[in-house]
């Protein structure tokens, strides 16, 4: 059937809302055709690239219409204005008729992320580690002391390739000769011939800070992307099949922002850009595919962004637990039991405790019995629970916020 694509044009006057913060399920984004809209958020943690203005030929609701999550800002027309309205179904169809258009989407979102990605990590964990490939023997310390030697063996090994003349060179080699015996690293150089790659479960895809030019779409098992800082290991996210990463490398020609890690056995397919080009134009849904994973993960950077603003950390616990449970759309019903892809520690780290407050707030939310461990990963026997304690501390934030604002401008 000829499905034409059918774009419907819409005004507002000035001062009206177009989007709403918070209001669930968003399904149309928009095109601004003349006029300016100010793009806002209760909780503004970073500064936007390019200001909150927007005006013509800027989009806005993107994020959260692609992602099919709540609006994660609020846009109001600071003029009249009249806009393009575009439906999460009616994408695919205006990308198919303009790659070049979906491209920019994309290659923005990537731009965001790295952004935003940067922002966070300075807010959790003081430091971010910035694009230089000396940061690859940090990487490959913090392994070894963790007798991770697989993973410490790659990035050795990164690090000489992309660091010859550094003054860690020669204890870097002496370090790699130690561990060979016992370290297992699968595709040191990469060889571009090859599309299907299996990485036992442990090994490295790719280092942070090393140069990368493919992505990957995980075919089985699954991948952790991981951030190395302040000599800890930062959980970003436990990706599964059909997921894509290692985009941004590809997109942006920068090097790799964070590590990815075989979390099990994993099958994965290597598409370099040529590959990646090629696809673009014959499969285009590739690209409505990897627009909405990017606008899901910055959705979900904005909600950790937020959750950086709480001041009560058992509060940002049960925050953080609510935003994966909203992010995997789990439907939240009374006594309905969840069994998190992380433990104790991976979750301190996702909210960036110190972990000296870390087992203190920890034994306070495991005083609540809806929660406990199991087989090392956080177990709920309620989602009903973890919903209701997360938006009572979201609340008494607010009216703490509101009360400090009130307080300033006496
Ligand atoms: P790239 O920078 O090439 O290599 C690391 C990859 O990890 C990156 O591309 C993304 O695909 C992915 N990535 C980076 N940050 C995040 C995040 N916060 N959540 C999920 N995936 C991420």
């Amino acid at each position: 059937m000829n499905n034409p694509l059918q774009l419907s044009m819409v005004n507002f006057s000035k001062g009206a809302y177009v989007i709403v913060e918070g209001k669930q399920k968003a399904d149309y984004f928009y095109i601004l055709k003349t006029g300016k809209v100010r793009i806002s958020k209760e909780v503004e943690v970073v500064e936007e690239e390019g200001g909150n203005t927007l005006g013509p030929g800027d989009f806005f609701g993107v994020v959260s219409t692609m992602s099919s999550h709540s609006h994660i800002e609020t846009a109001q027309a600071t003029s009249d204005i009249s806009v393009i309205a575009v439906h999460r179904d009616q994408y695919g169809l205006l990308i198919e008729k303009n790659t070049p258009v979906a491209m920019k989407i994309i290659q923005g979102f990537s731009r965001r992320m790295r952004y935003l990605d940067e922002a966070l990590a300075s807010i959790t964990l003081k430091s971010t580690a910035g694009e230089d490939a000396r940061h690859l023997f940090n990487v490959a310390e913090y392994y070894a002391r963790q007798n991770q030697y697989n993973l410490a063996y790659y990035a050795y090994y990164q690090f000489l390739k992309y660091c010859q003349a550094d003054s860690n060179v020669d204890l870097a080699k002496e370090r790699m000769a130690k561990i060979k015996p016992y370290a297992k690293a699968v595709y040191l150089d990469t060889n571009n011939e090859e599309f299907t790659r299996t990485y036992p479960k442990d090994t490295m895809v790719f280092s942070e800070s090393q140069p990368g030019q493919e992505l990957y779409i995980i075919q089985k098992g699954s991948v952790k992307i991981t951030k190395i800082a302040n000599d800890n290991e930062n959980l970003l996210a436990v990706l599964k099949p059909g997921d894509i990463f290692g985009e941004m490398s590809l997109l942006e020609n920068k090097p790799r922002s964070a590590s990815a890690i075989a979390y099990d056995d994993a099958v994965l397919l290597a598409v370099n850009q040529a590959n990646f080009e090629r696809m673009v134009t014959s499969q285009p849904q590739i690209i409505t595919r990897l627009t909405q994973i990017l606008a899901e993960r910055i959705w979900f950077i904005y909600k950790q962004l937020a959750n950086t603003q709480l001041t009560d950390s058992l509060g940002r616990l049960y925050d953080a637990l609510l935003i994966q449970i909203e992010k995997n759309r789990l439907p939240i019903r009374s006594g309905e039991a969840y069994t998190f892809d992380f433990g104790a520690k991976e979750l301190i780290n996702i909210v960036g405790l110190p972990s000296s407050d870390g087992n203190a707030v920890l034994r306070k939310l495991f005083e609540n019995k809806k929660i406990k461990l199991v087989d090392n990963k956080i177990h709920v026997t309620d989602l009903e629970e973890i919903e209701k304690q997360a938006k009572y501390f979201r609340k008494m934030e607010k009216i703490e916020r509101a009360r400090r604002q009130s307080s300033m401008r006496k």
